[in-house]
């Protein structure tokens, strides 16, 4: 258990370097299993990452991490099977399946289950697979996958980003062609799409609503950088906003930013944007906005929604988010209330945010990786001191967080605990 303690009302300013994106690396280190291997740059140290290489090495490769750079032998494949208790500690572990199926026609894991964010089912993982003709066999939600995939033309009824990214790993050594509609376009599918292409694979329409994969027999060696996270960069935007800092967001593309800068944009910050820097001026209090709806890509992100709703409840005015991604992505709501936030919450997923003028530091506890974040940053939008209780999750998806946050001037301290 971690407990980070934050002196809020510090305004933020000076540079923050951004990590490479979790939500790609992980992806792209399970791709690394269907290539001659792979040395992977920019690869955040995380805790989700570190559970991702005991898979790999769970399976027989051979992995090699330090300073940000992985190196992936996967010769060795001596099993297809990931125990119960490595796809306990990640939920991503769904994405070895495609990998698996794609490289051993076999593959046995665990489903995750539900999360704070809702059920979580993986489906549309399994139609698509069955349509490439697997045989799946589900039993106390362990599932055994196997035989040897064919192309096929698929439409997914939701554009899931594991199931997209499951299918174009099942298809890169398929025999045949594989049409995927309807399929996820987050900058994530296209980065796993570049690092299989520079292996050799044969993906086309990574981003658009429809991917065409031909398999082909065999994916040789190759090195490739993660891009800057996103996600991370959106969270260091709304910790500017509502301090009203000014930051300079290193290492991230802001073209891939979209809704969550006119979003920001949206309550009165300026933002100048180019192939690897954001820079963010933010006014004194940030301005309401009538409506934000979380969507896939790209559409506002719903990995933002909890980071964007601390910033709108010290906003002036009313404003709604409704989180349309999932069912209960909502944790942080009650949390912010007890720092005098005024929110309500309809149906789990309509927030209608009566913006205050002040936030008082308070007694806090995350429920998830980006409600985590949420919190940390209306504890540095607060008045006097505020003590966050993590089981973990912030550092599944923020390298460096306090480090990061105290070098453009805030507060904070992190330190283990035993469990309470
Ligand atoms: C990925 O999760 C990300 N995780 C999530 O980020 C992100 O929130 C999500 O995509 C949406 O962008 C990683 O990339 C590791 P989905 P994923 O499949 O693939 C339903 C973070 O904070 N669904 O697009 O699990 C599902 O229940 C994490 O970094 C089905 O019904 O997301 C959800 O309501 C959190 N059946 C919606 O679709 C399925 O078979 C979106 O899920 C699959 C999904």
């Amino acid at each position: 258990m971690e407990r980070y303690i934050i002196d809020g009302s510090r305004v933020l300013s000076g540079e923050v370097r951004i990590s490479g994106a979790k939500n790609a690396a992980l992806p792209i280190a399970a791709a690394a299993l269907l290539t001659e291997g792979a040395v992977i740059y920019n690869c955040p140290d995380l805790s989700d990452i570190r559970v991702c290489i005991d898979i790999l090495t769970s399976l027989g490769c051979k992995c090699d991490y330090r300073s940000n750079v992985l190196s992936i032998e996967p010769y060795g494949i001596s099993c297809c099977k990931i125990t119960k208790e490595l796809c306990a500690r990640m939920r991503s572990s769904v994405t070895f399946l495609g990998a698996l199926m794609g490289k051993c026609q076999r593959a046995e894991l665990y489903c995750p289950g539900g999360c704070a964010l809702g059920e979580r089912p993986i489906d549309i993982h399994l139609e698509a697979l069955a349509d490439m003709g697997a045989e799946i066999t589900c039993e106390e939600n362990g599932i055994i996958c196997k035989g040897a995939l064919r192309g096929a033309d698929i439409t997914l009824r939701y554009p899931s980003v594991g199931a997209t990214e499951n299918i174009i790993l099942a298809a890169v050594k398929a025999k045949g062609t594989t049409i995927l509609r309807n399929c996820a376009r987050e900058p994530e599918i296209c980065a796993l799409a570049d690092f299989l292409n520079m292996a050799g694979a044969r993906i086309s329409g990574a981003g658009s609503p429809v991917i065409t994969v031909e398999g082909v027999e065999r994916l040789h060696r190759c090195e490739y950088t993660v891009p800057g996270d996103r996600i991370e960069a959106g969270t260091y935007m709304c910790a500017a906003a509502i301090t009203g800092g000014e930051l300079f967001i290193r290492g991230v593309d802001g073209a891939v930013m979209g809704a969550v800068t006119e979003a920001m944009q949206a309550t009165g910050c300026v933002i100048k944007e180019s192939r690897s820097l954001i820079y963010i001026d933010a006014p004194k209090r940030p301005a309401a906005i009538d409506r934000i709806v979380t969507e896939p890509y790209p559409g506002f992100p719903t990995d933002m929604q909890a980071q964007f709703t601390s910033v709108l409840s010290k906003a002036e005015g009313m404003s709604v988010i409704e989180e349309r991604v999932f069912e209960q992505r909502n944790k942080h709501i009650p949390e912010l209330n007890k720092m005098g936030a005024d929110i309500s919450c309809t149906g789990g997923r309509y927030f209608e945010i009566n913006g205050v003028c002040r936030l008082k530091g308070s007694v806090l506890r995350a429920y998830d990786l980006r409600g985590g974040a949420a919190l940390a940053v209306a504890a540095l939008g607060a008045e006097g001191r505020s003590v966050i209780y993590d089981n973990g999750f912030i550092r599944r998806g923020y390298e460096r967080f306090a480090e990061k946050l105290s070098d453009i001037g805030a507060e904070i301290s992190c330190e283990e605990i035993n469990e309470a």
